[in-house]
């Protein structure tokens, strides 16, 4: 039995409002200009707040979405023992993309402060939205910013993280494909961390992951601490 046209269009106008409803719950924005990121409020004065408390006692920050904030959770006790110690800020806001982290380097919360390294991973939640070309370009332009506002700091940009799934790794792929060229090795490092995160394309290691095979375990963090520490703790102390 085929379909009649009215049951086309039925199905055709439910197909309409789930797109509509489906848009409207992920609101995407353009990746390289500032927005803010709303239902963030609290979190960005807490950040807000951080900043002015420790101003130049800030010697490292740590900058991204729900993966940089879980070292406040799941990575807690790897932090206490590496990077709590070298006064290194969480400032990770779970849902962000880059033009939420452009919206808060705009916003204050790096003023006035000069750190010695941002590590800087972001552009895993602009995949639902944008294009991996444009999604880099979101990566890049935040690169010139925390350059013009803190331009005594060294930047450690990493790849994004690999997840699960062929269509999402594929993405993931994409972006760090573009951006692994935006060091230059006096200001702005690389490092890859893909082969340490996954088996094979959209394959990961499903110890370093819970179920979402986007966010980390202990063992996540424990890892990401292992691949990153020798250039991490070279560009704290040169
Ligand atoms: C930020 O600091 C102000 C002033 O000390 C305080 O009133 C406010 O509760 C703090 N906000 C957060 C989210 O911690
Ligand atoms: C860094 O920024 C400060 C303050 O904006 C400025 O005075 C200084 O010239 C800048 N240094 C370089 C190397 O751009």
């Amino acid at each position: 039995m085929y379909p009649t046209t009215e049951n086309r269009m039925f199905i055709l106008a439910i197909n309409i409002i789930i797109i509509i409803v489906a848009a409207d719950v992920v609101q995407c924005g353009i990746p390289w200009k500032a927005e803010k990121h709303k239902g963030t409020e609290k979190k960005h004065e807490r950040l807000l707040n951080q900043t002015h408390e420790y101003g130049p006692k800030i010697r490292a920050i740590f900058l991204g979405d729900s993966i940089t904030e879980g070292w406040l959770y799941n990575g807690h006790k790897v932090w206490e023992q590496f990077y709590k110690t070298c006064n290194a800020f969480n400032y990770g806001i779970g849902g962000d993309r880059t033009e939420h982290v452009l919206w808060r380097i705009e916003n204050g919360e790096f003023d006035n402060i000069q750190p010695s390294v941002i590590v800087l991973m972001i552009g895993t939640n602009n995949i639902h939205c944008n294009t991996a070309t444009d999604i880099a370009k979101g990566i890049k332009v935040i690169l010139n910013e925390l350059q013009t506002k803190m331009n005594r700091s060294k930047i450690l940009l990493l790849s994004v993280f690999p997840r699960g799934g062929d269509i999402m790794d594929k993405n993931v792929a994409a972006i760090n494909r573009i951006i692994q060229n935006y060091h230059d090795n006096s200001h702005v490092f690389y490092l890859d961390v893909t082969n340490s995160f996954e088996h094979s394309r959209g394959k990961v290691v499903d110890e370093l992951y819970i179920e979402d095979h986007l966010h980390l375990t202990e063992k996540g963090y424990e890892m990401w601490n292992k691949v990153m520490e020798n250039e991490f703790f070279q560009l704290l102390n040169q």
